[in-house]
């Protein structure tokens, strides 16, 4: 089975810049440039939609320069892809700099009606920010099935998640999709992102067709 919705929690660019006695924001551009790679494997595979964690809640604590440095690459991209994905971003971008907000806005238009893959850029994301706001629609509202609920999360009308990958060797969520994780398979990769290749990709897949989904049957 091919998983329709795989989410990539893209850990280690820091590192894999500094073991290379490169700045930092040297692996975010190496980080996108691993993205664009594994996409292409995605796309040949059928995934319906790929989620990546770009920019955590959490990272708003991080020196200025790395936070810039993040930011140029997102908007960097923004502006220069004319592919065929769909573009779409969750989190909440509303405080984020003028220039990044309408660089968003333009992708997300501009994609809008393509047939390939859906990319969905999580950017000053979080799941417990996420989880909140929908609690409070579903409020608003009066309604308080999961139906009502999950129409308030930022991930609706995706896939169910099927798999989360985290590179980097951390073995956390980090406050990612906590929702949505309730039965994606997980796998966690040694691998720092930036040396993300198609064959690393292509083992992913491999990987998720060894496990045995149960559902709690
Ligand atoms: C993860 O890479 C991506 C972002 C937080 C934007 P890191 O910057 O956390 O890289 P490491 O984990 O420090 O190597
Ligand atoms: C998670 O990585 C966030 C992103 C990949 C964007 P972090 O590097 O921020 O996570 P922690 O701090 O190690 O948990
Ligand atoms: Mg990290």
């Amino acid at each position: 089975m091919t998983p329709r919705h795989i989410a990539f929690i893209m850990d280690g660019n820091g590192r894999w810049a500094e073991n290379k006695g490169l700045a930092r924001a040297e692996g975010y551009k190496y980080g996108l440039a691993a993205l664009l790679e594994v996409l292409k494997v995605c796309a040949l595979k059928h995934v319906e939609a790929v989620t990546v964690f770009a920019f955590s809640t959490e990272n708003n604590g991080r020196p200025f320069a790395e936070k810039e440095a993040i930011f140029e690459v997102v908007k960097t991209f923004n502006e220069n892809y004319f592919g065929e994905y769909k573009i779409r971003y969750m989190g909440d971008i509303d405080f984020l700099d003028d220039g990044l907000i309408a660089s968003i806005e333009k992708i997300e238009e501009r994609t809008e009606n393509n047939d390939g893959l859906t990319l969905n850029i999580a950017l000053n994301y979080g799941a417990k920010d996420d989880i909140i706001r929908a609690a409070k629609l579903a409020y608003d509202h009066g309604e308080f099935t999961p139906e009502a609920f999950e129409r308030g999360l930022s991930s609706y009308g995706l896939p169910p998640l099927d798999l989360i990958v985290r590179t980097g060797g951390e073995k956390r969520l980090s406050n990612f999709m906590l929702y949505e994780a309730a039965y994606s398979e997980l796998i966690f990769l040694d691998t720092l992102w930036p040396d993300m290749k198609s064959e690393d990709a292509e083992k992913i897949f491999e990987e998720f067709n060894r496990r045995v989904r149960k559902f709690g049957k």
